[in-house]
């Protein structure tokens, strides 16, 4: 049984990758740690236990961690998600606690107690993943992997051209995260936004007549569906987050990653934020001349939109 924990601004599209990992039989979701990002981390933590709740499976713990970005501000983005991060659908608050423990000592001990087992899925800015490494680096290292959702992948940013929400937030801990020696996953904004990656209004709707868990996954959705209709001209949704929590529990979906050394800017120009992706397979002509890095992350390229769409509509589907 793999061992997952999952860091998130739990906004409405982490959500519905929250109800995913919840509800598959082949993974256990030992923790959920919420940070500042969609909504504020109180406000995040409320939707995590929203979305574990209409998952309809098991509770696991919920510890709560960073409020802010390492060194910024925080920026939010409830224009994208909704005033709560899910939609603004009044969706009721259930009787759940966050544990007393940080989130931050909580991933640690996690780690330490399951050496090379646990797999982060996380699902927003990784100031948590961030703050853990710089504590105890040595316990990081035994992290079987970190999917990430962050970056314009190898395509544009969608807070500026080149920087993704993820990373804009906080890309000092970005930084951080790419540059640690835990094998990672990256999964850019583009990867929601291939043919065929967005979910179309029949599509929505056809998913909102699969049972309760389906309709929640899309009503939770519906400001981000109007942020689409508003940019792109059509009610319809992307799903970045779950499309990462896809390529972590079926990487039969994955059709074409590579393995680059991943670099990411952190100096305040119209940069920051950026994850230069270079995947260039070096052939050393004059090794004084080139400049050489390791790959540090696996970048996904190309998944099969058809098939995820079917195995998140297979995971959700539920009769009412
Ligand atoms: O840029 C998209 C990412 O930012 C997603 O994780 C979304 O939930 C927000 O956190
Ligand atoms: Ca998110």
């Amino acid at each position: 049984m793999r061992k997952i924990i999952i860091d998130t601004d739990t906004g409405s599209d982490d959500a519905v990758a929250i109800l995913m990992a919840l509800r598959d039989p082949s993974v256990q979701v030992l923790a959920v740690t919420t940070v500042c990002g969609n909504v504020e981390m109180e406000q995040a933590t409320v939707n995590a236990f929203r979305s574990i709740a209409a998952a309809r499976t098991y509770v696991p713990p919920v510890y709560k961690g960073a409020y802010r970005p390492l060194m910024r501000d925080a920026v939010t983005a409830e224009n994208v998600h909704g005033k709560d991060g899910m939609g603004d659908i009044g969706l009721p608050v259930p009787d759940m606690r966050p544990e007393n423990e940080h989130a931050v000592s909580a991933i640690l001990r996690l780690v330490k107690e399951n050496p090379g087992e646990i797999e982060i899925v996380a699902l927003g800015p990784v100031t948590n993943l961030a703050l853990a490494i710089m504590m105890d680096p040595d316990t990081m290292k035994l992290t079987k992997h970190i999917y990430s959702m962050g970056s314009g992948g190898y395509g544009m940013g969608n807070v500026t051209s080149v920087a993704e929400f993820n990373v804009f937030v906080d890309a000092e801990a970005y930084k951080i995260m790419v540059e640690s020696a835990v094998p990672k996953t990256l999964v850019g904004i583009d990867i929601c936004w291939l043919p065929g990656a967005f979910f179309e209004e029949d599509e929505i709707e056809e998913i909102r007549r699969e049972g309760p868990v389906s309709r929640f996954a899309m009503d939770c959705n519906e400001t981000l569906i109007q942020y689409c209709l508003k940019t792109r001209g059509k009610r319809k949704l992307d799903l970045p987050d779950p499309y990462t929590m896809g390529v972590a529990l079926w990487p039969e979906i994955v059709s074409e990653a590579h393995d680059c050394y991943c670099y990411v800017c952190t100096d305040h120009t119209p940069a920051y934020g950026q994850v230069i992706i270079d995947y260039r397979k070096f052939h050393a002509v004059d090794e004084s001349r080139l400049e050489t890095h390791a790959p540090n992350a696996n970048v996904i390229k190309l998944v099969d939109t058809g098939l995820f769409k079917k195995r998140l509509r297979e995971t959700l589907r539920m009769e009412e």
